[in-house]
């Protein structure tokens, strides 16, 4: 048999999103995934809203749908574990959180350990929770920008994978600021989720590692220009 140099194929990673809105990072993610030389698959799309766009989104793009609502169940316990259940009939190796409203149990959290990413729209630690880009405004920060970390059992909490950081202007409102970390979001989570994909990003008990390199507190840093 003469020897045949097999082509260099990555095996494919599927991953599960989780949603609650209008869908802008699942979009940037089908259409940064198209690209055949990511390892990245979206399996499915799974909401706690029926109504969510983001779950029309998903369809169009010929993506596997599922509506679990989260007001049928008798408290977040039981919500979690119906959850796991449904994800985990979809077999992924990451399951990432894109807008997902919901306070995971740390009983779910457990569950994904390692393998469960989420974006916020801030510069992790700052301002946790919601009304972000009026927090920023309201404080006179120069800086903004959102964060893509690994989920712990702390809200908004976890060891961060990559942040990118844009300037605040003075004529800033809080939805031109939303406008530009959006876009910056739409950057940074299909490349977390490429290097994850890529058996290149890892958490361990030390945190989070890229190319087998800590990664520090800050995570990979992105200048947006
Ligand atoms: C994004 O801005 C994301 O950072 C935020 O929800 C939005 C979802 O937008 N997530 C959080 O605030 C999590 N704490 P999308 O539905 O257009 O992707």
């Amino acid at each position: 048999m003469p020897d045949v140099a097999m082509p260099d194929t990555p095996q494919s990673c599927d991953v599960v999103v989780l949603l609650s809105g209008t869908g802008g990072n699942l979009q940037a993610m089908i259409d940064s995934f198209q690209d055949s030389s990511s390892p990245a698959r979206i399996r499915a799309v799974i909401s706690n809203r029926a109504d969510a766009y983001g779950l029309e989104r998903a369809r169009n793009a010929g993506i596997e749908t599922r509506a679990l609502d989260h007001t049928a169940y008798e408290g977040r316990e039981a919500f979690d574990a119906a959850l796991i259940e449904l994800i985990d009939t979809f077999a992924p190796k990451l399951v990432v959180l894109a807008g997902f409203m919901r306070i995971l149990t740390p009983g779910f959290v457990r569950h994904y350990h390692g393998r469960l990413l989420n974006i916020h729209p801030s510069l992790l630690p700052a301002y946790k929770g919601l009304h972000t880009h009026q927090r920023v405004l309201e404080a006179g920060d120069a800086t903004h920008g959102c964060s893509v970390h690994f989920v712990t059992e702390e809200l908004d909490g976890g060891p961060l994978v990559v942040q990118a950081v844009i300037s605040v202007e003075l004529h800033d409102t809080p939805a031109t600021l939303a406008q530009r970390v959006h876009a910056q979001e739409h950057l940074i989570y299909p490349l977390a989720i490429r290097w994850f994909a890529e058996g290149r990003l890892a958490l361990s008990e030390h945190g989070a590692s890229l190319n087998g390199q800590p990664l520090g507190p800050g995570g990979h840093l992105i200048q947006a220009t």
